[in-house]
């Protein structure tokens, strides 16, 4: 197959760019009154304001014929329907799955698994209904990293508002003892449920965090079996049980369920415990009413597809190296976290599907925060830095947490930036003179409930897929993480021997020696 820059709508979008020479966004407003109208999409309870982009209708006509000429509409097909999708590990991306509505099959090697979802759901349901009304235990222990950790510590911490106060969770992601024992020091042995997610049951750092906090049980509570205590979420039911999980407290998940798109499936089961399982399904539910956004809607009019690709136009013809996502929202503060790894983890491939090396650019570097915290950090770059970084900003209209005057004051910083990026301001003093004509989105969302983080879950996740499209790549595999697993695993050994026996550079050796010696 040619590359995606060989295509004729590709190379339209070229001279499109070239055409538009150096057109100010601030006249494009000008130019049209009207302009807000026309680029900004409703849907439900969120509306995306496109209209601060520098890009005109004929740039969003070029950019949906490049839509269509990649079949956008082919592949989403094909991914709701679960075919192998995920070409190199001939697997399905069925995520849509887990939160569909309909009972109709969806058929994954010659069987329906909408059965399987159903019981699965049924048995988080029983158990977080069980653990919430009885109280035995009070500490939730979540261990997991990556989409094992990620999504679920962003979704508790965004729907804290709704979560059981007397129920903790906490999250131990990282193999650094230090965020096992700060954990420990906070729980009470009796009273905590650790669960154990991971789809592999075999990842370095969940297995080291699983197996320490359990010798950490055994030695507080003095007896050997502390099976009670421990619930798996994993596709490796043996391994799980050779830790000691019970049968019974393995809870499912599927090959065609990828770790980043995993926190609709019984991975979610730590804060589906803290917000409830009827929560948890409005979850679900707004993230299947952003699925029915993306399927049914024309793509001038698909806030997925939209989002999609104005990044496509910044990475690819504006050759924009960054994007940043800014939440103002305190309790989204483990968003960019998340984001990172959907987006980077995504989208950060360089081979395409054919297997050739690609010769356009894909995932830019995503750089996130919370506002107004970042404002005063990274913010002077986006005003008066030498490239220009595309901002999506994330505003939630209604605060759970009215305290006189706070929310107008931070929703009037965010519009204040999307306004201060794109109108600059001149003054005799250059330091203090801003160029401006940095373009930006915002999507405002009515209230942080659990349905419309649902739907702007759904939302990134469907914008990371219609880019892995364009970009033809393989958007739901992550080989680049294996090299560094495997050489972490040869350093350990190589740790203590003599310098005549390792063989490596010397840096690498410089390193261990260092250590080594101190
Ligand atoms: O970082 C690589 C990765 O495979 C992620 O994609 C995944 O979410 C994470 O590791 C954890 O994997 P597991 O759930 O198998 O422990």
């Amino acid at each position: 197959m040619q590359q995606r820059s060989d295509l004729k709508q590709w190379k339209a979008l070229i001279a499109h760019e070239n055409e538009l020479g150096d057109v100010k966004i601030k006249s494009l407003f000008a130019d049209d009154p009207n302009r807000f109208d026309k680029f900004h999409v409703k849907c439900e309870n969120m509306m995306l304001d496109y209209s601060k982009q520098l890009l005109t209708d004929k740039t969003m006509e070029k950019l949906i014929d490049l839509a269509k000429a990649c079949d956008i509409e082919g592949w989403r097909s094909k991914m709701f329907e679960g075919a192998s999708i995920n070409a190199t590990e001939n697997r399905a991306a069925l995520h849509t799955a887990l939160r569909t509505k309909s009972d109709d099959p969806i058929m994954v090697d010659g069987e329906d698994i909408i059965p399987k979802i159903r019981k699965a759901q049924d048995r988080m349901k029983e158990f977080s209904n069980k653990i919430r009304k009885g109280k035995k235990y009070t500490h939730i222990v979540n261990i997991g990293v990556g989409g094992s950790d990620l999504s679920s510590s962003m979704v508790y911490e965004a729907l804290k508002h709704y979560s059981d106060r007397e129920i903790n969770l906490h999250f131990v992601s990282n193999i650094d003892g230090t965020h096992l024992s700060e954990v420990l020091r906070l729980i009470d042995p009796e009273k905590t449920l650790f669960i154990i997610s991971s789809k592999t049951f075999t990842t370095q750092e969940t297995m080291a965090n699983a197996y320490s906090a359990k010798s950490w049980l055994q030695d507080k509570l003095n007896r050997k079996d502390v099976s009670k205590h421990f619930i798996a979420v994993s596709q490796n039911i043996e391994l799980a049980k050779e830790f000691g999980v019970n049968d019974n407290n393995i809870f499912p998940i599927w090959d065609w369920v990828g770790g980043r798109f995993s926190l609709w499936s019984s991975i979610g089961l730590s804060f589906c415990i803290a917000i409830g399982f009827d929560n948890f399904k409005e979850l679900l539910n707004g993230a299947y009413q952003m699925d029915q956004h993306f399927l049914k809607s024309p793509l001038e009019k698909n806030i997925p597809v939209l989002l999609a690709m104005i990044g496509v136009w910044h990475r690819n013809f504006l050759k924009l190296p960054a994007a940043s996502l800014t939440l103002y929202d305190q309790y989204l503060w483990q968003f960019p976290a998340y984001m990172q790894q959907l987006e980077m983890e995504s989208n950060g491939k360089s081979i395409d599907r054919e297997g050739k090396a690609i010769n356009y650019e894909t995932c830019p570097t995503i750089l996130s925060g919370i506002g107004t915290n970042v404002q005063h950090a990274y913010f002077q770059m986006f005003h008066q830095g030498t490239e220009t970084i595309p901002c999506d900003f994330i505003m939630v209209a209604k605060t759970h947490n009215s305290i006189h005057g706070h929310h107008k004051k931070l929703l009037s910083n965010a519009i204040a930036q999307s306004k201060a990026l794109m109108d600059g301001s001149e003054d005799n003093n250059p330091h203090k003179s801003f160029t401006g004509n940095r373009p930006s989105s915002t999507i405002i969302i009515d209230e942080l409930t659990p349905y419309n983080l649902g739907m702007l879950l759904a939302l990134y996740e469907h914008k990371v897929f219609v880019q892995g499209i364009i970009w033809n790549i393989n958007s739901f595999d992550q080989c680049g993480v294996e090299l560094g697993k495997v050489l972490a695993r040869q350093i350990i050994d190589d740790f203590g021997k003599n310098v005549k026996d390792i063989k490596t550079d010397s840096s690498t050796l410089g390193l261990m020696k260092y250590i080594d010696n101190l």
